[in-house]
């Protein structure tokens, strides 16, 4: 296992995949191979495929056959044979994007690297024996210039990361213009593209289309991530499911503007590439100066869509996600924020906070409004300090009063914005980010402060710091509601404009990693919008994040159902909020938002005083339930099963503890049907051997029935005895499975 070099050619390889490229006649780096293991042998030349072909450009003279226009490549450039769009391209003094980086040397060490000191997010190792790292490091002696490439193999999961770094060792400045952290040709195009898409309240939205000549992308410019297109791609053999087949998943460990794209040439190979979008990118390289990308994970899977996406929860719940957070189950939370918005007080805050403790809640978070005359979207962001109209005792009285209630306590915070109503805009106007002479557009009211300047993120750090130490506090939600525009920094040359995005999500990550290792205790959940920035850059910060503004249950199965097309479900911010519900005015029932809830974080979002005693009694028991389930579920495997993309009635997803001694089924009925047609749901992940009660259904079935015969789904009846699934609308159930003593040996 590891990572093997013969013959000029480098293997990577597990238990379960290979990965294999080679040392070119030109000394530029050629891929020959990325997929299931294959056996280990000297020599892999036979891979390499050169053709003679009509109409070409050839890298030598006597030699028909070396193109790069037909060669597959490692980190290609346009410039000399190869007509697709490539990884990276350098400009130079003389105004030529032309360079040839060649081989130089590699290094193969056990263990890998962090990023720029541990500030740029990454997946890691705990033990050095965990994964294998080859460094390569290229050159281009014309410009002076390294181009170091480094690849990582997990040695149990099916995982290798990728990023590179260009080092300027010479006397001329360079421009990057495109820098992209990955690239893989694959020698066919006979591939469904997977994308998550989306926008506010409906993010992460599973899309797929067949791969045809010519590019097809997805990006953002916006300065984050975005809940238009996620970071990510997967490239799905035309019979893969969610269950079989061949699939390839690529994610950017990055928070800012993105491109994922896919080039199909004239000879039907497809090129993948992702990294920092080059849209809005340029680079100034400037002599003994270095470029460090953000690194890509790259999954590959034979066991389907599920089988791609338990590889990227369990790397990213073990081995991205930090601190003391990772390994504890999440804590049960109730969030003011649709209970009162803007309109509260420490009296109202107090009655909820009692009522949500008598019910069994763990966290009471405090959303937006409580500092300085925050009661409206128009003003005081920037001015962190509490509002003694609305809380006389202050946040450290507050969460005093709170704590003592036996609960833990969170708070709110939008640390990258500003309002024009503000004592901070007020002393700093130049802070924000803007065109000179140019009119500044406006997000809900407020600005993008420059986290360019580290003044910026001292001020912030400051501020928090004063809150968090003075306070009860255990928990930051982080939010962010509006993205750059008039992208321009007054901290930065004009040649580095185009370096703005980049060194903005720096500074984001420079404030979180000061913050965090100040305050390791605190669990930070991420927000931007709902969705707006949900990627593993954040995850390797805020170990959980609000996946949506999006609370009503029926729009959820499908912002969850695409989340955990990559992320696990102990990061999906998930609440139980009130009916009507706020963003579609849907009434849904309580034990239906309870049971989609229960596949995430979970926790209330409502006004807990205003609900009738029967409601309280439910939400009494969901919590119980939730508390006794909750390590199961936030540390098992998860399964989807019926695609609420593919159906207009079921959706269906299930959990297997990690022992698959107890297995939980959400199954969920959009619009009912007037007599049914008949409805089997075969489960997964089950021990075909193992007896399995099914709880509350006096039933008892091997794993192997459960799995191939299946559970029939036409007369159930959920917990309330009320609606029945398939009868009801937007009625529910969870079917618990419990294996018999007797087979827990
Ligand atoms: C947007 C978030 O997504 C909401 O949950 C809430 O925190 C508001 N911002 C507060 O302004």
């Amino acid at each position: 296992m590891g990572i093997k070099f013969e013959n000029n050619t480098f293997h990577l390889f597990n238990q379960n995949i290979s990965y294999i490229f080679t040392i070119l006649k030109n000394n530029q780096l050629g891929h020959l191979y990325y997929g299931k293991r294959i056996t280990h042998r000297a020599n892999f030349d036979y891979m390499l495929v050169t053709n003679s072909k009509p109409n070409t450009v050839c890298s030598f003279e006597g030699d028909g056959a070396f193109s790069l226009e037909y060669i597959k490549q490692e980190y290609p450039t346009y410039g000399s044979t190869d007509f697709s769009e490539g990884a990276y391209q350098i400009k130079q003094d003389n105004g030529s994007i032309v360079t040839n980086f060649i081989y130089k040397n590699h290094t193969i060490m056990q263990g890998k690297p962090k990023l720029m000191d541990g500030i740029m997010p990454a997946t890691y190792v705990e033990d050095e024996s965990e994964a294998t790292t080859l460094t390569i490091t290229l050159e281009d002696d014309l410009l002076d210039c390294l181009m170091v490439m480094r690849y990582t193999i997990y040695e149990d999961r099916d995982v290798i990361t990728r990023d590179v770094k260009f080092i300027n060792k010479g006397v001329e400045n360079l421009v990057l213009t495109r820098a992209l952290s990955c690239c893989v040709d694959f020698d066919h195009k006979d591939y469904e593209l997977l994308q998550l898409s989306g926008a506010w309240s409906r993010e992460r939205h599973i899309k797929t289309r067949k791969l045809v000549e010519g590019i097809q992308s997805i990006s953002s410019s916006r300065g984050a991530s975005s809940a238009q297109q996620n970071p990510f791609i997967a490239l799905k053999a035309l019979n893969t499911d969610e269950h079989r087949g061949e699939v390839y998943g690529f994610n950017l460990v990055y928070s800012s503007d993105f491109l994922a794209q896919v080039e199909v040439n004239h000879y039907e190979t497809a090129r993948l590439t992702m990294g920092i979008n080059p849209f809005t990118f340029e680079w100034q390289l400037k002599k003994g100066e270095e470029f460090q990308t953000p690194e890509v994970v790259m999954v590959y899977s034979q066991n389907g869509l599920n089988g791609m996406s338990q590889v990227f929860h369990s790397l990213y719940r073990e081995r991205l996600v930090r601190g003391k957070w990772r390994d504890e189950s999440c804590p049960i939370l109730i969030n003011n924020w649709e209970a009162t918005y803007f309109d509260f007080n420490e009296d109202k805050i107090i009655d909820m906070a009692i009522e949500a403790k008598r019910l069994g809640v763990e966290l009471f978070v405090l959303d937006d409004g409580w500092f300085g005359k925050r009661n409206n979207d128009c003003t005081s962001l920037g001015d962190w300090y509490p509002d003694l109209n609305k809380l006389p005792n202050g946040i450290s009285g507050l969460s005093k009063k709170i704590t003592d209630l036996g609960l833990k306590f969170g708070l709110w915070f939008e640390p990258e914005m500003v309002n024009k109503i503000s004592d901070l805009y007020k002393k700093h106007p130049e802070w924000i980010i803007k065109t000179p002479n140019r009119k500044i557009s406006h997000g809900r009211n407020q600005y993008v402060l420059d986290f360019t300047r580290n003044e910026v993120i001292d001020y912030l750090f400051n501020i928090m710091r004063k809150i968090l130490k003075k306070s009860e506090i255990s928990y930051v939600k982080w939010d962010m509601n509006r993205n750059i525009t008039e992208p321009y920094s007054l901290n930065l040359s004009k040649e580095q404009q185009g370096e703005l995005m980049h060194r903005y999500i720096l500074g984001v990550y420079q404030l979180y990693h000061r913050l965090t290792k100040e305050f390791p205790h605190i669990l930070f959940e991420s927000c931007a919008s709902g969705g707006g920035r949900f990627d593993p850059g954040m995850l390797y910060y805020a170990p959980q994040g609000w996946i949506s503004d999006d609370t009503d249950a029926i729009e959820r199965l499908k912002i969850q159902y695409g989340t955990s097309m990559i992320y696990p479900l102990k990061s999906m911010g998930s609440h139980v909020s009130a009916v009507p519900n706020h963003q579609v005015n849907r009434i849904t029932p309580l034990d239906t938002r309870g049971n989609v809830a229960y596949f995430g974080t979970f926790g209330y979002e409502l006004d807990i005083t205003a609900l009738s005693e029967d409601e309280k009694d439910i939400i009494k028991k969901q919590i119980e339930f939730m508390k006794q389930i909750r390590k199961d579920i936030q540390f098992g495997t998860f399964y989807r099963l019926l695609s609420p993309f593919n159906s207009t009635d079921k959706v269906a997803w299930m959990v297997v503890s990690k022992d698959q001694k107890t297995a939980f089924l959400g199954v969920y009925q959009i619009l009912a049907k007037p007599n049914p047609k008949y409805d089997r749901i075969k489960l997964v992940g089950l021990n075909p051997n193992y007896q399995y009660e099914i709880v509350r259904k006096n039933l008892v079935l091997y794993g192997n029935e459960l799995m191939n015969y299946g559970i029939i789904y036409n007369n159930c009846v959920n917990e309330s005895k009320e609606r029945k699934i398939g009868v009801s609308d937007f009625s529910s159930d969870i079917v618990i499975l419990k294996a018999l003593e007797r087979c827990k040996r």
